[in-house]
Formats: structure tokens, C-alpha cells, sequence
């Protein structure tokens, strides 16, 4: 089973991060406090049996007390076990704000909106405190409110046993003595068990929270087919298509589409239209909500996910660069490679220039998300990535858009060479990329409006025909 791309879409990114992390570190705990109490209620056990062996009368009605003390913390018990929802979800919401906070850092700067940001960290912040404080307090109550009622309830049974028990004979004071003494143990013991069974109750929250998170039957999971692919035959069939994120309002209707293999197929249309979406469903990141995806006669649903995925590179519009050296961000998922392939696959890429000029060549460390490069250089990475995988199908999804034109028609050329045998689907802004495809798709929120061949399309002077123009007419002002 894999769970699908949507589940991570709708989480935000700081809550699951708090459930790996924070939470998942109160249950270690947990369980070292169930440990803790399974050994303190066995010498519990050892105690009470020694209890009634010595005066079976005594050691009834002090468990009937402490029982009744013991009903009356537990209502207290609950309290911090409601309360440790409220601090489990103040945790996973501050640790949103701040994932989103250093996430977005360059935007919060841009819009001088530090003064916004800090407010909302302050809320959060205040609201994890101030929920933690009332969480501990009642955690903390237990103890204190536990100890006095025991100790009014020993004091009792002192005073009970000397003026009843020792003089009508029934027990001999040095029996009462020990049973007093057991029971003198026996106190810090329940005492001890009571806090943990209040500190059990500040872990109810996370607990809850990592079952959520484990749960498989809330979420939308892809089945996974066993069929191997084991490379394209003849197409990549679109029959009927419909796809919404949300299944009751569709992103894409009813489209019918065939990719040719060997083809170079180009997606055109507004931003919004569809596009990426459409090209999200070759790797199954998504399921069609309606109609098939039919790969050489079989739906993609019988396949294995990674056997097509294996098959397949895409190189989309947000790149992600890994921490690590240049080199190891080229060979990522082609691990096997070696310096030669990586550095002909940079070269392809147009990348190797700026690389060698990295301070460490290709062992140049690349921080977090590739801060340190630019994004056409970022571009430029992904594309070697791509390449390096050698696949049968290539998906570009605005490749080359971060690019400026001399290193666009630089990479388009290397693209151009490459993709003569693979089957290609690209999606560029500028037309000029793709008059050389064998089919140009034009989509209009979510439909297919056209479809056919550039020059074929461009006579017809429909849809394609007026983006041309337009793009032309801008062409011509700059
Ligand atoms: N992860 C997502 N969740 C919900 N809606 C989305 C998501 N990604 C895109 N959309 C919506 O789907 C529509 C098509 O988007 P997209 O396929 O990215 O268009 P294009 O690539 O043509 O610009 C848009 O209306 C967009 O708002
Ligand atoms: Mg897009």
C-alpha cells in the first residue's frame, strides 16, 4: 500500500512533524512509565497478601478506604487526560507556525510581515504554555491532595485499631505494629502509582494522535497493483479521465488522450488549466477520480507503483535539492552511477560550468533546499537528475522556465537530442519549445479543447492558433 500524495497535501507539514517528534518521544516515555508501574503493582501485591496474613479485618477496611480515595483521584485523572488533547493539538500547531515561518522566511521578509508572523508565533507559543501549565497543575494536584487524604486515612486506622482491636484482645499489638508498618510502606507505593496513572493521562493525547497517524483505513492509500512494467510498448492511454483533489469539484474532465511512445507530447493551456495535473497521473501520484489509465492495454492500476516509476523522470517547476553534495543531488535515485555519467549528465544539462566554478566542484555541499544556488541553477541540477535515470518516459513540466533564453535553447537542444526514442511529455510556456512536438494537447480548465499537430493546429486557427498569436505580439513589443 502507499499512501497517496493527496494525504500530504491536506496535513500541514509541522503537524506531522510534531507527531514524529515531540509526540512520538511522550510515548518512549510512557512506556518507561508503565514499566516503572508494572514493577511498583507487583510490590503492591507482595504487600497486601503479607496484609492479610496478618489481620484480614484491617487490611479489608483499609483497602476499602483507599479504594474510595483511589475513585475519587480518578475523576482527576481524567481531567489531565482531557486536557492532554488540547496540549497535544497547542504542540502540533505551534510547531506548524514555526515550520511555516522558516519555510516561508523569504516571503515573511519580502512583505515586511515579521511584526504578523511574531504575533502568530507569540499566540501559539502562549497557547502551548498556558494549556501545559493547566495540564501539569491538575497532573501535579494528585500528589499533594493523594497524600493528605492517606494520611487522614492512616491516622484513622491507628487510632481505630488501638481503641477497638488491642483491647477486646482480637489482635496482639506487635502484629498491629507490622501491620501498621506494611501499611506505612505501602502508602508511597499507591502514591507513586497514582502519578504515573496521572502522568499515563498526559500521554492519552499523543498516544491518540500517533494512532491517528498510524490508522491506514481514513486515508487515501493507491492500491498497488503486481504486474512488473517492464518498459512501453506502444501508448499511454487517457480514457474518459475525471480528477478533482477534492472528488466533488473536478480539475479535469473527461479527457481522452493518447501518448504515443517514441512521441514527444506537449501540454498547452493557462496556468490553471490542468496541465500538471494531468501529467501527476502518469506517476500515479494521484488516481483518476473517474475513467482509466491504460499503459500498453493494461490499466496502471494492475502495475507495480515503482516499476513505473522506476521507467520514469519528471523535472517540474519546484525542483528539490537535497542537503547533500552536487554530486550526490545528481545521482539521486540512480545511486549506481558513476562520476562519468554524472558529469555527461551535467554537461547535457548545461550545469556543468556553474559546478566547476562551485567552490568543491561536484562534492560542493548544498544546504537546505539548495539555498545556496540560483533557481535556474537549480533547474539546471534537476534536469541532469532526470537525464541521468535514463528514462523511457520523461516528464518536463516547465523545465526550462527558470531558465533565461540562451541557457532555455541551450537545454532544449540537449532535451531535443535526448528525447529522440523516449517518449516525452512536456509542458512549457513558451510555445517556441514545443513546435517540434508530434502532438500538442490544448487545455481549457480541465478539457481537452484541441489536439493534433502544431503546424496542423496553427492553420486550423483555433485555440492554439491565439495563444501563438498572442505570445508573437508580446514577442514583439519586448
Ligand atoms: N494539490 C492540490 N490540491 C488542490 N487543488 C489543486 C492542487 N494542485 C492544483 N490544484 C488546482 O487544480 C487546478 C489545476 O492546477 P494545475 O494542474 O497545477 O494547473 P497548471 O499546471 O495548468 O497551471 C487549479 O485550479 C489548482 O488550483
Ligand atoms: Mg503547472
Amino acid at each position: 500500500q502507499r499512501l497517496s500524495l493527496s494525504y500530504f497535501s491536506h496535513s500541514r507539514s509541522g503537524a506531522l512533524v510534531y507527531s514524529l517528534t515531540t509526540e512520538l518521544e511522550k510515548i518512549n516515555q510512557a512506556f518507561d512509565v508503565t514499566a516503572f508501574l508494572f514493577t511498583r503493582v507487583s510490590l503492591l501485591v507482595v504487600y497486601v497478601t503479607s496484609m492479610f496474613l496478618l489481620s484480614w479485618q484491617l487490611s479489608i477496611a483499609s483497602l476499602m478506604l483507599f479504594s474510595l480515595m483511589s475513585v475519587g483521584l480518578s475523576n482527576l485523572v481524567k481531567r489531565v487526560r482531557e486536557t492532554s488533547f488540547d496540549v497535544s493539538k497547542a504542540g502540533s500547531n505551534f510547531t506548524s507556525v514555526a515550520v511555516e515561518f522558516i519555510n516561508g522566511i523569504r516571503t515573511v521578509k519580502a512583505f515586511a510581515s515579521q511584526e504578523f508572523e511574531r504575533r502568530r508565533f507569540y499566540n501559539a507559543s502562549e497557547n502551548v504554555a498556558n494549556i501545559t501549565i493547566k495540564s501539569a497543575s491538575f497532573g501535579y494536584a494528585i500528589e499533594p491532595i493523594g497524600e493528605s487524604v492517606a494520611t487522614t486515612i492512616l491516622i484513622g486506622m491507628i487510632i481505630v485499631a488501638f481503641t477497638i482491636f488491642v483491647p477486646n484482645g482480637q489482635m496482639q499489638a506487635a502484629s498491629l505494629l507490622t501491620f501498621l508498618f506494611v501499611l506505612f510502606r505501602l502508602i508511597p507505593i499507591i502514591r507513586l502509582i497514582n502519578n504515573a496513572r496521572g502522568r499515563l493521562g498526559e500521554f492519552t493525547g499523543p498516544m491518540n494522535n500517533i494512532k491517528e497517524l498510524l490508522r491506514t483505513d481514513n486515508k487515501p492509500y493507491l492500491q498497488n497493483g503486481n504486474v512488473q512494467f517492464s518498459g512501453l510498448q506502444r501508448a499511454i492511454e487517457f480514457a474518459s479521465v475525471d480528477f478533482g483533489y477534492d472528488p466533488s469539484n473536478l480539475v479535469l474532465h473527461d479527457i481522452t488522450l493518447t501518448i504515443n511512445k517514441g512521441e514527444t507530447t506537449a501540454l498547452v493551456g493557462a496556468s490553471g488549466s490542468g496541465k500538471t495535473t494531468l501529467a501527476d497521473l502518469i506517476p500515479r501520484f494521484y488516481d483518476p477520480t473517474a475513467g482509466k489509465i491504460i499503459i500498453d492495454g493494461i490499466d496502471i492500476q494492475e502495475f507495480e507503483i515503482n516499476s513505473v516509476r522506476r521507467k520514469l523522470a519528471i523535472v517540474s517547476q519546484d525542483t528539490f535539492i537535497f542537503n547533500t553534495s552536487v554530486r550526490n543531488n545528481i545521482a539521486y535515485g540512480s545511486e549506481q552511477a558513476d562520476d562519468v555519467a554524472i558529469r555527461e549528465a551535467a554537461k547535457l544539462a548545461n550545469a556543468l560550468d556553474f559546478i566547476l566554478d562551485l567552490s568543491e566542484g561536484f562534492d560542493t555541499q548544498l544546504g537546505d533546499r539548495g539555498v545556496r544556488l540560483s533557481g535556474g541553477q537549480r533547474q539546471r541540477l534537476a534536469i541532469a537528475r532526470a537525464l541521468l535515470r535514463a528514462p523511457e518516459i520523461l516528464i518536463l513540466d516547465e523545465a526550462t522556465s527558470a531558465l533565461d533564453s540562451v541557457s532555455e535553447r541551450l537545454i532544449q537542444e540537449s532535451l531535443e537530442k535526448l528525447a529522440v526514442g523516449r517518449t516525452v511529455i512536456t509542458i512549457a510556456h513558451r510555445l517556441s519549445t514545443i513546435s517540434k512536438a508530434d502532438k500538442v494537447v490544448v487545455l481549457e480548465q480541465g478539457r481537452i479543447v484541441e489536439q493534433g499537430k502544431y503546424q496542423e493546429l496553427l492553420e486550423k486557427r483555433g485555440k492554439l492558433w491565439k495563444y501563438h498569436k498572442m505570445q508573437h505580439e508580446v514577442g514583439q513589443t519586448n
